[in-house]
């Protein structure tokens, strides 16, 4: 299945290492973040899950839950679990698919033929809290992925869904914002008190607002 930014992510069951989910149910009222893996017991993928256990308090601060997945079984699941915790001194605070008849796989087209006919790419979908498909992302199974990127990205959507602002290249949480273009420069002052400058009459930045 082709999905695109916008569209209302298809919601599935599953079993994972934490038991059977309803992904709807799992994600709450909340953000989500799901991202496939090629294979179990591969040294990439075993630094990724390691580091997004380390962020789980990052991800928590932004109402966002995690979810892997990998095309393997639940015992198989189960034993890399315990490697990932012994050599990323971490434990693994999130499920993970065990996406063995590639049910969801298939649902996201997590798996391209061209690249691997068996296994998932690198996807990432970033899900609002309206259960819309906010960001996609592949990498090559060779490329492991940068998680503070991708809360960089979770920061940016949650100002533009609370605000009316969007965030500049290369932006990071503290740093000024941009005001969205249908704003009106008389309406300005009274959304975004904190002061702003215009650069260009399109290119108007202000302090970032939820500080
Ligand atoms: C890895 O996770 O290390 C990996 C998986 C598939 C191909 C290459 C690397």
């Amino acid at each position: 299945m082709t999905l695109r930014l916008g569209d209302l992510a298809p919601n599935f069951q599953a079993e994972t290492s934490q038991g059977k989910i309803d992904f709807y149910e799992y994600l709450g009222d909340g953000w989500g973040v799901l991202f496939s893996h090629p294979a179990d017991y591969t040294p990439v993928c075993t630094t990724e899950l390691g580091t997004v256990a380390k962020l789980k308090d990052e991800f928590e601060k932004r109402n966002t839950k995690v979810l892997a997945l990998s095309v393997d079984g639940l015992e198989s699941h189960k034993g890399w679990i315990s490697d990932i915790n012994e050599t990323q001194n971490t434990e693994v605070n999130f499920p993970i698919i065990a996406d063995e008849d590639k049910k969801v796989s298939e649902l996201y087209d997590m798996i391209h033929p061209n690249s691997n006919e068996n296994f998932t790419v690198r996807s990432v979908f970033i899900i609002g809290n309206d259960k819309k498909i906010k960001l996609i992302i592949t990498y090559p199974a060779s490329t492991g992925r940068n998680f503070e990127e991708l809360l960089r990205v979770i920061d940016s959507l949650q100002l533009t869904a609370n605000y009316s602002v969007a965030t500049p290249a290369n932006w990071k949480h503290g740093e000024d914002v941009v005001i969205a273009p249908a704003i009106k420069d008389e309406d300005i002052p009274g959304k975004f008190p904190k002061g702003h400058k215009v650069i260009k009459p399109y290119l108007r930045t202000t302090p970032q607002p939820n500080l």
